[in-house]
């Protein structure tokens, strides 16, 4: 059901690979919501051409920018006021990427130089877009800019790896920035905190099914999914939600603030050969 939340609205959407990314699941919605839209995505990841099928779909027109490339980010702001003949009033960033895991580096033994990819990719590029804007003056009064992070930020989830710092980081960003963005122009930026969801970042992460498993027994909701994330994100750039800013909102069902639940003891219960210090 759609509420024409979004009506009037025009927002720049990064990060839709494929039809289980969070940001492919979040433009429909958006869609849905009355929003007219651009999409984005690196280069390389246009030349797939699955994008393509949604820019029909939401009926938006498509920029290629790298985002940790000044000179991609000048031109597609540049580009998207053009099309919408004026300011933005909303951004999804939901962009990420860990070089190392994908080199199958463990934590331990993180090659600097990945990692610095990694942290511009999943984590700068939020202070890159919201420079790049903040400089052009590129989003409208009471506009609303969300990036999507993971519990990993506060909590240790070994296989997450680097990831994690990442996220910390990209959250940092996300407050810093809401405080002068807000200032200048009431401008309001957040992270929300995804359940895992199985989508081609989510499957990069070893061990996933167990993961995503486990999460689902220790959220009394269950685990939140990308439909779910999307909805939660359209009324983030709502009218509705004009006072919340600089938080990193959980949605994940209640898992962030579960100690153990039933279903979990009784897992362990099962196996009642571990010992018991
Ligand atoms: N899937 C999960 O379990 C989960 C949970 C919480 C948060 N998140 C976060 O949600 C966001 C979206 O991930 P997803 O799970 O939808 O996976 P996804 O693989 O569909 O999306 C990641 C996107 O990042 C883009 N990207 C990578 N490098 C880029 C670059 N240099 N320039 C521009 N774009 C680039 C990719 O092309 C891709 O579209 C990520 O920040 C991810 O960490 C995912």
């Amino acid at each position: 059901m759609a509420y024409q939340l979004l009506k009037g609205k025009k927002g720049i959407i990064f990060g839709a690979l494929d039809d289980k990314s969070l940001a492919w699941r979040t433009a429909l919605r958006c869609h849905e919501e009355g929003a007219s839209l651009l999409l984005t995505n690196a280069p390389v990841a246009l030349r797939m051409g699955e994008i393509n099928k949604l820019a029909i779909e939401v009926n938006a027109p498509l920029i290629g920018a790298d985002v940790t490339n000044m000179d991609d980010l000048n031109k597609l702001f540049t580009g998207a006021m053009d099309h919408f003949g004026g300011k933005i009033d909303f951004i999804l960033h939901s962009v990420g990427m860990s070089v190392n895991m994908r080199k199958g580096k463990p934590y331990t033994g993180l090659d600097y130089g990945f990692n610095q990819k990694t942290l511009d990719i999943s984590a700068t590029s939020l202070h890159r877009v919201l420079q790049t804007a903040y400089e052009m003056d590129a989003i409208s009064k009471w506009g609303s800019v969300v990036a999507y992070s993971y519990i990993a930020a506060q909590r240790v989830f070994p296989d997450y790896n680097e990831m994690a710092d990442a996220k910390a980081l990209l959250e940092s960003v996300a407050r810093s920035f809401g405080y002068y963005y807000g200032i200048k122009n009431k401008v309001r930026v957040n992270t929300i905190s995804q359940s895992p969801t199985k989508t081609t970042a989510g499957s990069g992460v070893k061990g996933f099914d167990g993961f995503q498993a486990y999460a689902e027994k220790m959220s009394p909701l269950g685990n939140a999914s990308a439909d779910d994330c999307a909805g939660f994100c359209a009324v983030l750039f709502s009218d509705l939600t004009r006072m919340v800013t600089m938080q990193n909102l959980f949605h994940d069902g209640g898992f962030s603030f579960t100690g153990v639940t039933e279903a979990v003891v009784r897992e362990f219960e099962k196996n009642s050969d571990i010992p018991v210090k």
